[in-house]
């Protein structure tokens, strides 16, 4: 090693054990969490987010490796610094008794937070109790939570984080601006009910890049006032696909305007892979039909490729009142079983389509 390759590791290594100490640091353990995978740790993960936050420079809230059952996380702001980090090297598990969650709507929610980082860690709200339930039709079940909700937030980071078994939605971003997710990593079985990958809406800039979505519902589903989103190499499969839709449920919704998924979307075994449904209408009661106020413009679907587990791979159906408008797709070829081909099926839609185009465009 030569004396300025020495003296420039040295000045690294000063640099980064310097920046280390400097950001303020709160381990949840060392605040008396305990990583049994029992005993309750939502008060001290409540201190250490209380104190990072209120940290008047960088700070992180450290989970160590381990498992730590917590019960509904409140991680608001706004904090006094804008750069929290949640570093997480092991897994937070959610009470067994599924109504403690199901009742409060969301597991582990940021909110009103600028500037926030969550990295790595397994969260698994352990649904299987809840979709039983469910799936017995009693009456007594709970809605049941998101795992991870932001909300009204900006400049939000989530890497390599995975979701397994949520109650309801995995990940939820609403009302946010400039949000990352990359790397995540999204379990829950073909047969749960209503345990989308990743919800979008009234938000703007969020892009969605290198993750893998296996769930029981939508891989990701886009709401009303979703615009610039960018979607990039998520493999999506077994559930549904990358969804438009829920939309037309209430009268004044706001657009979804340039969304963009591109470069390597992998379909496997995926109901309608992809999907725009603006006359949607859970129970088709009091819904405004037909005439959903949402407009939907410039959808771009770039290399979505793989299989549809429903012969109508592509659909889109959009309201007359309000035509989807200004749809392209470039190489998109999905197929349905064995030698029967996929369809395509289009409502009130209209755009261009270049390159590959299987199956055959409905424009
Ligand atoms: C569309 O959204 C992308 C980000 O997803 C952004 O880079 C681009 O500028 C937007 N285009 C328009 C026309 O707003
Ligand atoms: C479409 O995908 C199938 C299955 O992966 C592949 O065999 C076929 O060559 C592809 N077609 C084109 C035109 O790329």
């Amino acid at each position: 090693m030569t004396n300025h390759l020495l003296l420039s590791a040295i000045i690294t290594t000063i640099f980064f054990t310097g920046t280390a100490t400097s950001a303020a640091t709160y381990n949840v353990k060392k605040l008396g969490a305990k990583p049994d995978g029992k005993t309750d740790s939502t008060k001290p993960f409540t201190d250490a987010w209380s104190r990072a936050c209120g940290s008047n420079k960088p700070a992180t809230v450290y989970v160590p490796k381990g498992t730590f059952m917590v019960g509904g996380l409140r991680f608001s702001g706004p904090c006094k610094n804008s750069d929290v980090t949640v570093r997480i090297d092991g897994t937070l598990v959610a009470p067994e008794n599924y109504f403690v969650l199901g009742k409060a709507r969301y597991w582990l929610r940021f909110q009103h937070v600028h500037g926030v980082t969550i990295v790595g860690g397994t969260v698994d709200a352990r649904g299987a109790g809840l979709w039983a339930c469910k799936s017995s039709r009693s009456k007594n079940c709970p809605d049941g939570a998101t795992s991870l909700a932001i909300s009204n937030s900006n400049n939000v980071k989530v890497y390599g984080l995975t979701s397994v078994n949520s109650q309801m939605f995995h990940i939820v971003v609403n009302g946010c601006k400039n949000v990352r997710v990359v790397g995540v990593n999204v379990v829950a079985p073909a047969d749960s009910p209503n345990t989308d990958g990743i919800h979008v809406q009234l938000s703007t800039g969020v892009t969605i890049l290198d993750s893998k979505i296996s769930t029981g519902d939508d891989c990701v589903s886009i709401g009303p006032g979703a615009t610039d989103l960018w979607v990039e190499n998520v493999a999506c499969g077994p559930g549904h696909g990358i969804s438009i839709g829920s939309l037309g449920k209430d009268y004044n919704e706001q657009g979804v305007k340039n969304v963009t998924v591109k470069r390597n979307a992998i379909m496997t075994n995926v109901e309608n892979p992809i999907l725009i449904d603006q006359n949607y209408c859970p129970g088709h009661k009091n819904c405004p039909n037909q005439v959903s106020g949402v407009r939907i413009s410039n959808v771009k679907y770039q290399d979505v490729h793989g299989t549809s587990a429903t012969k109508v791979a592509v659909r889109f159906d959009c309201s007359k009142k309000y035509p989807c408008k200004r749809i392209t797709m470039q190489d998109v070829n999905l197929s349905f079983k064995n030698k029967v081909p996929a369809s395509a099926y289009c409502v009130n839609a209209g755009g261009k389509t270049s390159g590959v185009m299987k199956p055959t465009s409905c424009f």
